[in-house]
């Protein structure tokens, strides 16, 4: 059993193993021979984060920054917090970075201004999952690497979280409001 939760699969386990080695393919191809930072924003991507690396075929380094602006609640607050910052500089390194979802877009939009101050060689953005439509203020956010483009539910497992709950389940679900 998943949970007491109203939960229905959005996508199986297989469907996001399968995406993943899709998108493994592509950054390895897209990246040459350049070595690449990839940084998870902690903590929902970590599952996506994991698996992900393991399809991209190049060396990799990887580095951890944590970004709260959710808390317990299901809509962003709008206002983005780095609660655990990178270990090392990512000054002139090709810097990937890898969220569970964007949603709103406001988290991303932050880490990409404040990551650009550090004067990476390169800095681009996968995501396993994209809402759209996306509001105006964050619409011309390019996603460099996008897993699946879902629209406006509350979804959960696989790294996503209800109340700090459900992301050890293998796949990804919304909840379903009665
Ligand atoms: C989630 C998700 C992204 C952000 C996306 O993080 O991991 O970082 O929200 O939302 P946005 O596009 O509307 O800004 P959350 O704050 O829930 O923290 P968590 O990853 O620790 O669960």
């Amino acid at each position: 059993m998943k949970t007491e939760l109203p939960l229905k699969t959005l996508l199986s386990a297989q469907r996001i193993r399968d995406r993943i080695l899709e998108l493994g393919a592509q950054i390895t191809a897209d990246y040459g021979h350049d070595e690449l930072t990839v940084v998870a924003v902690l903590k929902g991507s970590v599952l996506f984060f994991a698996d992900l690396i393991r399809a991209i075929d190049r060396p990799v380094m990887v580095d951890f920054l944590e970004v709260s602006s959710y808390g317990d609640e299901t809509k962003s607050s709008g206002v983005i917090r780095i609660t655990k910052d990178l270990t090392h500089s990512v000054t002139g390194q090709h810097v990937l970075i890898v969220e569970d979802i964007i949603d709103t877009g406001l988290t991303m939009r932050y880490l990409l201004e404040n990551l650009r101050t550090r004067r990476p060689a390169s800095l681009r953005i996968c995501t396993l999952l994209e809402k759209l439509p996306r509001p105006a203020s964050t619409a011309d956010l390019v996603i460099d690497y996008s897993g699946f483009i879902i629209d406006d539910k509350f979804v959960i497992g696989y790294g996503l979280d209800h109340k700090g709950y459900c992301r050890n389940i293998p796949e990804i679900c919304y909840l379903e409001v009665p």
